[in-house]
This record gives structure tokens, sequence and C-alpha cells, in this order.
């Protein structure tokens, strides 16, 4: 569940309306009152659908929304302040938004400054000094990087003294603190502090922007522990939600529409070298949601290049029997097959799988030759196929035990997957590739436990038991609304064609009156600007546009698949659904309007006739639409 619907779950529009001072009388399925955005106190016009979350007022606004949209209006602020207002008072937490003050981007900025000036000082040992001579040769001869390729990265070499940045640095006046705080030193236990980094070659770590981050430090003498030292976690480093080469890889990337993940900072640099400029790596943990979500701006098609026989590789085929009894948490993805699928899924990206051969890492393969990696990469393999193709290698198909074995392992893992399509391929895949009767696979009872839902799911299944209706998931258009959103996100460049053939059945244009949630309004502003420009394509405009607070329910809806179907069909498909938005809207008004005419307040003339007015305009856009729908059947006869 989104923190929208979170919070909406918790705070019901009645409630919130109530504490905003609106007072409410209770009229059958509605609540009706005086709308508290406009001084006309006359006529109670404002009316609240508890069920679907709803509000709408009938008189001078003519305004309706969530919960959002309320305090957008009451308090005049922007929907991610309301947000804020509504999480803070419902105690959801929004993962996504964090709002920083000025002086602690001023802070932040000056922070950055200093890391900036250490990669410069790094830089100089390595290039301009007698102690630079070892590594640069290290890294020239042994690992084949030239000058430019240095230079680009901006790599660097951390002396080998206990004091070369922290005296360097408080020449320039900054302070030991400064420098714990960026992670240049640590503390000694006697008090006092010295450089963390000694004798390493320095790789700065940039934001995908290309701002300064922190550094990862690769040893030079092989005897020295660890292998790779990262900064610690600062308040600029944050492994997690970083990705190293990203600020070098995101225009290939993007123009590739394809990112590769490998696993060492070494194999990101080496790869660049030889042209391949779409890759990044995570910082010597397994990836995160927050990564492939920050590489989905670029592009949904990702591939994992993992090291022969190391601990990545390994971790995808883990547990495939154990998987199921363990569950992964919301944003730390598990790193096995089917906490890959399940984030593939959930983030709708196109998750593949590369594997080195003969025991090279990245670096290694590219060096040989460059053709063999963009073979490899080229020729990865869905998850699902991956993992087959591994419980397949060296075994003897034909053997009755070995295919039962096979298939008892991976049809769990087919069963997972969200899209019946998607299983029913992968089921034929596993029976050619096995030679057994693709029926005989559908029998097959997933035995082992369920996973654990998470545990939003399990408070709505509670919700479900106690029969405490969540007017989010089955009432009001949310579904409808959802669909609507999921086919104007992927193909913006319908819109104008929708627009179109409504028009031409005398209707108005999708507007963000056709939404009900707030966020769906938001969305559909910036699909609009994205049709206002030319310089990048309208998907992309899109998601680089994105603000924190609506890029939950972005991603939520592109979980959805693209419905099949040609252009018109689409359209077609967009104009049913509008009209069936707007005809379930107009029927609950219909019923609220004759429902306000026979309030005892409104037996004067003046309120009925207007009353009646505004139900005789509905009533035509009623008919209206239902002649546009028709007409679309017909159509579909034809
Ligand atoms: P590798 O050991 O595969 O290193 O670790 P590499 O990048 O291939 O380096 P070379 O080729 O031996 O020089 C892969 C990644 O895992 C992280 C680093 O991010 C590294 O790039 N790592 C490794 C650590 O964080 N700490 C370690 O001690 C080792
Ligand atoms: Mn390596």
């Amino acid at each position: 569940m989104s923190s929208t619907d979170e919070i909406k779950t918790r705070l019901g529009i009645v409630e919130l309306a109530e504490s905003a001072g609106v007072k409410l009388r209770r009229s059958g399925k509605t609540y009706t009152g005086f709308c508290p955005f406009h001084s006309n106190t006359k006529t109670p016009a404002f009316v609240i659908w508890p069920d679907s979350g709803t509000w709408r007022c009938f008189g001078e606004c003519g305004e309706g929304g969530d919960i959002f949209k309320f305090v957008m209006k009451k308090e005049g602020v922007d929907f991610k302040d309301a947000l804020q207002i509504l999480a803070d008072r419902t105690g959801v937490k929004l993962v996504e938004y964090q709002s920083q003050p000025p002086e602690q981007k001023e802070e932040y900025q000056r922070l950055r400054n200093l890391l900036e000036e250490a990669a410069t000082f790094y830089r100089h040992q390595l290039l301009s000094t007698p102690e630079g001579e070892a590594p640069l040769t290290y890294l020239m001869e042994k690992r084949k990087l030239t000058r430019e390729t240095i230079e680009k990265f901006s790599l660097g070499y951390a002396p080998h003294h206990w004091d070369s940045a922290v005296v360097h640095f408080k020449t320039k006046g900054y302070t030991e603190h400064d420098l714990l705080e960026v992670g240049l030193v640590s503390e000694r236990e006697s008090g006092g502090y010295y450089d963390k980094f000694r004798n390493r070659i320095m790789i700065p770590i940039r934001d995908e922007n290309g701002k300064m981050t922190g550094f990862g430090a690769r040893i030079l003498d092989p005897n020295d522990i660890p292998k790779f030292m990262n900064s610690p976690q600062t308040v600029l480093f944050d492994k997690s939600s970083l990705l190293f080469g990203l600020d070098q890889a995101r225009k290939s990337i993007r123009a590739q529409d394809q990112g590769v993940i490998v696993e060492g900072y070494l194999d990101v640099i080496a790869l660049h070298q030889a042209g391949f400029s779409n890759v990044v790596s995570p910082m010597g943990t397994s990836i995160t949601e927050t990564q492939i979500k920050m590489l989905k701006k670029f592009t949904r098609k990702l591939v994992l290049a993992l090291d022969p026989d190391s601990a990545g590789q390994k971790a995808v085929l883990r547990g495939l029997e154990s998987a199921r009894s363990s569950m992964d948490t919301e944003d730390e993805i598990r790193f096995d097959a089917r906490g890959l699928l399940r984030h593939e899924g959930r983030l709708n990206a196109d998750l593949r799988v590369a594997t080195m051969p003969d025991g090279l890492d990245p670096d290694e393969v590219v060096e040989k030759d460059p053709a063999l990696w963009a073979f490899l990469i080229s020729t990865s393999k869905p998850i699902v196929e991956y993992v087959l193709d591994v419980l397949i290698r060296d075994q003897d198909v034909n053997d009755p035990k070995t295919k039962s074995s096979i298939v008892s392992k991976i049809i769990p893992l087919i069963e997972d997957l969200p899209d019946p399509i998607e299983r029913d391929a992968y089921r034929q895949l596993v029976a050619r590739k096995i030679k057994v009767d693709e029926r005989s696979l559908l029998n097959i009872k997933v035995a082992e436990k369920r996973t654990p839902p998470s545990k939003a799911a399990a408070k709505v299944d509670a919700q479900k038991a106690n029969n405490i209706e969540n007017p989010l998931i089955v009432k009001g258009n949310k579904n409808l609304e959802i669909s609507c959103m999921n086919v104007l996100l992927r193909r913006p460049d319908l819109l104008p064609h929708i627009d179109r053939k409504l028009q031409e059945s005398r209707l108005e244009r999708v507007s963000k009156n056709d939404f009900d949630n707030t966020e769906f309004q938001l969305l559909l502003e910036l699909i609009q600007r994205s049709l206002e420009q030319d310089e990048v394509d309208q998907v992309k405009f899109v998601e680089n546009n994105l603000t924190p607070s609506i890029e939950e329910a972005y991603t939520l809806i592109l979980t959805q698949k693209l419905p099949v179907g040609q252009n018109d069909r689409l359209i077609e498909e967009m104009v049913r659904m509008i009209i069936n938005i707007r005809q379930a809207t107009l029927k609950k008004s219909l019923e609220q309007i004759s429902f306000l005419m026979n309030e005892p307040e409104n037996l004067n003339e003046t309120k009925l006739a207007s009353l009646s007015s505004v139900m005789q305009q509905y009533g035509a856009v009623l008919r209206n639409l239902d002649d546009a729908r028709h007409k679309l059947t017909e159509f579909r006869r034809k």
C-alpha cells in the first residue's frame, strides 16, 4: 500500500472535515454541510462520500477530491506539504520525502566542497608526487588504465602517513570535526585524529549529479585489510542510495535504454574505458530497491553482470526452497531470485542476469575481448530462465528424478509471477528444456509455505477478516483511475488523440476532475506539461520531473502492465474508462442533488431553481455520456 493509501485508511474524510470545523449531517450514505472553501452559508452544498473517501462542493467552487485536496485547499499548501501534514497527523512515516532546511543545504555544500578538495588533494598525490609513482604504475600497467581514464574518474592516492589529510586540511582552514564529519579521519581513543585512508588508491564516489559524497579506497599492499574501505556512513554518503559511476553513465544508460550493474568499482572504470559507458556498481553491498529506482529514471532494462562464483551469483540462486519462509522488507531487496523477481514486478523493471566465464571479472573480460563483453550482455537472461539454466547445467534431464527435482524448484518461482502470460511462457520453457508435458506442470501443488504477507498486507487481511471495510480498495473509481493513469504514463502521446475522440462526442477533454486522487491529478498535470515541450521524450520528461511526493504513486501505477493492443484500441479503451469514471461520479452527484432538493432548508424557490438547473445540466451530460458509450460499442461491432 502506498503512503497516501495508508494515510487514507487511518484518517477518513469525515473526521478530517469535522476537525476542520465543518458541521456535517448524515444523510443516507453521504454527509452534507456548508462548504468551508467559500463564504456562501445558505446552501449546504458540500458533500462527502465516506465510502470513496471523497468530497465535492455543488455550490460556488464546484471542486472536489480526497483528503489531500481538502488540506491543500484549506491550508493553501501544495500536495507535498499536505502529504506531510497528514502523515504527521496519522503517524505514517514518509520515506521518500525529506525536506531540507536552507541552512542545512549550505552546510552540506560546504562539506561537499571539502570532499571535492580532498579528491583534488589525493589526485595530486597520485599524479605529481614521488610517492604516487608506485600506485600510478600499478593503475596504468597492472590495471591497464589510461591517464585519461584516471583523470576522468579523478582517481587518487592517499599517502602512507597518519596525518597527510589532517595536516593539509587544517592549513586550509577546515577543522578536525569537519574532516570527521565527511569521514576522512578517525578519532583516536586517546583523543586526536588520524587519516582514515592510508596507502590506498582513492576512488571518488559521486552522486548521480556528479556531486562528491565520499570515497572507495583500494589497498596497494596485498597484505592490508580490508581490500576496500569505503567512507563511513555520513550525511552525504549513504551506501544504499548511491551507485558508483552513475554520474558518468546516466546519459548512455538512457541513450541505450539499458543499464548494467557490476560488482566492483574497478570493473566500472575498465568498462567505461573500453567504451561501455552504461555501467555502474553498488558500494560492495547487494543492490537495493532505492538503487533500482534511481536507475529506473533512465531505463527499465537492467542487467546484473555477476562475477562467476561470487557472493552475488550464489545469492541469486540461494534459498530457492527456503525463500518462502523468509521475507524481504519493503526497501531492502533480498538478493535472491525471488526477491529480485518481486522487485522487478513491483518496479516494472526488466531485470536480467549475465555471468562471466572462466573465473573472469568483468574488467578482465573486457580487457581480453570487448566483443565478448558485448555478447555476454546481449545474451543476458531473465531471472527465471537464468535460474533454470543453472539448475539444468551438468544434469541429466532424461532422468525422471532429476526432472522432478528441477520442477519442484523452479515452479514455485514461476507461480509467484504476477503476470499470467509470463507464467505460461515460462512453463512452456521449462517443459521444453527438461522434456516434460507442459500440462503436467499446471497441476503441481505449490506445497511449501507461502511467504508471510508484509505488515501492510497483513493489516488489510485483518481488516477484511474483521469485516471492516477499507474504502480505498473496493470503492470509488480508484481502480479505473489507476488503469487510466497507467495508459497515460506509458503513452502520453495518446492523450491528444483521446481528447479529440472525447470532443468528437461533445465530451470534455480529460481533466483533473476525472481523478479523485490528488496524486493522480498532479500526474495528469505533468503528462500535459510533457506534451507542451519537445526537448525530451514525454515519458522521460514525466520521469525527470517527478517530485518525491508523487513518485510513489507513479511507481505503484507502473507495476501494472500496459494493456495489449494497437493505438486505436488503447485510445478507445481509454475513452471508455473515462466515460465510466464520469458516469459513476455523475450518478453519485445526481443522487445527492435530488437528496438536497428534499432538504427542508432548500425548500425555497431560488434554491430549488438553482439545484434543479444543476440537475438538468448533469442529466444532459449523463445522456451525452450514454450516447458516446453506445457509439463506441457500435463502432466495435462494425
Ligand atoms: P572485488 O573483491 O571483486 O574487487 O569486490 P574488484 O572491484 O574486482 O577489485 P579488483 O579487481 O580486485 O581490484 C567487488 C566490490 O566489493 C566491494 C567493493 O565495492 C568492490 O569494488 N568490496 C570488496 C568492499 O566493499 N570491501 C572489500 O573488502 C572487498
Ligand atoms: Mn576485479
